[in-house]
């Protein structure tokens, strides 16, 4: 038997993603993003997101299949994000999703887009297999999750995740503040390699021991913002000559390190000797190095994907929905619908 060729459709956010794999081999990747329509508002605007979806999903859907060089009738699945993220934005995803489904007889898989970004990991060609268990951090401009991951299409646990802000969230913030455009995090993360990441000590949100009772593997990131534009408020009062990127450097380093700390947490509390990581902010080159440099010293095996599967797409989504079929698990009826917020 052959593996199974399945379309994977993903609109959770400002990307429109259509992916297509054959089990865990990737054929396309299709990726569209109303980023640049969002940059004037300094954030992803829900309406205008769902309206590029509606724009972009069909020649998306077209140009992934003459990629992969199939047709529709040669799909075995089709896999689709009903959660969590935008509400208007995953309708679009899913209707569209529905109405193939429909057309062609193909069965429909809805899946969660945070395990979706764990399944981003099948689909690397350098001959390694995802090993389970493994924790996965997911950091993007709309998540901030720890998942505990035994078995990609029946055992995912959520360990924790964002309290307000995502950490993407806060880089887009933070950036905005020091005059930075939008998405902030690659200038942030530019800036920050000129700065002093020990200039200044800003807060690592839910680390004290009280915090940690409730919030072992949650995050918060409101109140470093917050720090930050006191911080800079002071010095703009003051009219001091503050380095920019000192507080880039400083802010990127309060982020990071709370990252792994968590997720290196996470990997010892659960005797996990694997992380993987997933979502835009992946990008950032503190992340990478101190992932590195803390799972090194701790032995665990470090895991991320190419760049291109982090952020939002739709293979990941197709991969995923591969392993349901290859898993023998039934398809969703139609009665499902978009889940702005979607439990994994
Ligand atoms: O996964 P992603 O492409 O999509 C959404 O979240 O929708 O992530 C985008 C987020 C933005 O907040 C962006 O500022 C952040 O990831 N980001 C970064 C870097 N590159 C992108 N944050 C920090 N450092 C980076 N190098
Ligand atoms: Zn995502």
């Amino acid at each position: 038997t052959t593996d199974p060729l399945v379309l994977g459709i993903e609109t959770s956010c400002d990307e429109t993603g259509i992916g297509i794999v054959r089990g865990n081999h990737l054929l396309a990747n299709v990726i569209s993003s109303s980023m640049e329509e969002h940059a004037r508002y300094g954030g992803v605007v829900p309406e205008v997101a769902a309206r590029a979806h509606l724009e972009a999903i069909q020649p998306a859907l077209e140009q992934a299949l003459a990629e992969a060089g199939v047709d529709l009738a040669d799909l075995d699945a089709i896999a689709v994000t009903s959660g969590p993220g935008l509400a208007g934005a995953l309708m679009v995803g899913v209707a569209a999703a529905k109405a193939l489904s429909v057309a062609t007889g193909k069965p429909l898989y809805a899946v969660n887009h945070l395990v979706g970004h764990v399944g981003a990991d099948v689909l690397r060609d350098d001959g390694t297999e995802i090993d389970l268990p493994t924790i996965a951090l997911l950091v993007s401009g709309g998540h901030t999750s720890l998942l505990h991951v035994r078995d990609l299409v029946s055992d995912v646990e959520l360990l924790g995740e964002t309290i307000d802000d995502a950490a993407g969230e806060a880089f887009d913030k933070v950036a905005r503040l020091l005059g930075l455009p939008y998405p902030g995090g690659p200038h942030i993360d530019r800036i920050a390699a000129t700065g002093d990441p020990q200039a200044i000590r800003f807060p690592r949100g839910l680390s004290r021991p009280k915090d940690l009772e409730r919030h072992r593997y949650d995050f918060s990131f409101s109140g470093l913002k917050t720090a930050v534009a006191r911080w800079v408020e002071r010095e703009q009062d003051a009219e001091t000559d503050y380095s920019k990127a000192d507080v880039a450097a400083s802010f990127r380093e309060a982020v990071v390190d709370i990252l792994l700390t968590k997720a290196v947490a996470a990997c010892v509390d659960r005797d996990v000797p694997r992380l993987l990581l997933g979502g835009g902010v992946v990008a950032n080159a503190r992340v990478r190095e101190l992932a590195a440099e803390r799972c090194a010293a701790a032995g665990i095996e470090l895991r991320i994907p190419p760049l291109s599967l982090c952020t939002d797409n739709g293979a990941m989504i197709a991969a995923l929905g591969a392993q349901l079929v290859m898993a023998g698990k039934n398809p969703s009826t139609l009665g499902f619908s978009a889940d702005s917020t979607l439990p994994v």
